[in-house]
């Protein structure tokens, strides 16, 4: 299938060795490995097959005085390709609004990064059957920065439908339907037709994907590839997942 799946170790795992034994123990072609900033280079030393990507990145730079915070131009020069961008746990967390996102998404592209942007709704609100408008709104406010920029056209781009309700550790860790997915993902496709962001949009799912529902996943035209948190830190789960994308 050669779908692409990203391996979003979150913060994981506590040494550098523990690092570079899981990613020489996950180096697989079409496999994109997302470390903590700290192990970034010693993954990209140790893989051969992988890509590398990173888990954010700050809108300002290249260099600059911001405390604490990576530049796309840093990330480049570290050899990451892809950057995941608005993840539900660093908008709870850190408070990270629609604008923010926006800036690191057209951050990313401006420095030839590619960027994987997550959406989705709580629980809450996919009970409240407010699903579409929170996409919508995500959807718009992160990507209409980048629809204005000079010559973004075909820029590619992934979006990571991930309900946070359907996230293995901090939601409810029940997969979504793989059904209902594509469903979603026609929306958003629709959206963006509507908005005309001529970007080269590339769809993923992300929540509670382990070796047992990848293939339910993956199977579908529509799901061009997986966000996987938790599995992605046991080498014999990412080995099964890649093994159904074969
Ligand atoms: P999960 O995490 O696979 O552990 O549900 C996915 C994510 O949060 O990106």
């Amino acid at each position: 299938m050669n779908k692409l799946i990203i391996a979003n170790w979150k913060m994981n795992p506590a040494s550098i060795a523990e690092a570079e034994a899981l990613a020489k123990a996950t180096d697989y072609e079409n496999l994109v490995i997302c470390p903590p900033f700290p192990f970034l280079s010693v993954v990209a030393s140790v893989i051969k097959k992988a890509q590398l990507g990173a888990q954010d990145l700050f809108w300002e730079g290249p260099t600059g005085p911001y405390t604490g915070e990576v530049s796309a131009a840093e990330l480049k020069n570290l050899g990451v390709k892809y950057v995941i961008i608005g993840h539900s746990e660093r908008r709870k967390n850190l408070g990270e609004t629609n604008e923010v996102i926006a800036k690191k998404v057209v951050a990313a592209v401006n420095e030839g990064l590619i960027p994987i942007i997550c959406v989705g709704e709580t629980w809450e609100q996919k009970i409240a059957d407010e699903k579409e408008i929170v996409l919508s709104d995500e959807i718009r406010a992160g990507l209409g920065a980048l629809a204005k920029l000079e010559g973004c056209e075909n820029k590619n781009i992934y979006i990571a439908y991930e309900p946070i309700w359907a996230i293995s550790t901090s939601g409810r860790g029940v997969a979504d339907h793989p059904g209902d997915t594509i469903v979603t993902i026609g929306f958003i496709k629709k959206l963006l037709e509507r908005l005309n962001y001529k970007l080269d949009n590339h769809f993923i799912y992300g929540g509670s994907i382990n070796s047992k529902n990848a293939a339910e996943f993956l199977k579908h035209e529509e799901i061009e590839g997986a966000l996987v948190g938790g599995a992605s830190l046991r080498p014999e789960e990412v080995a099964a997942i890649l093994a159904v994308n074969e």
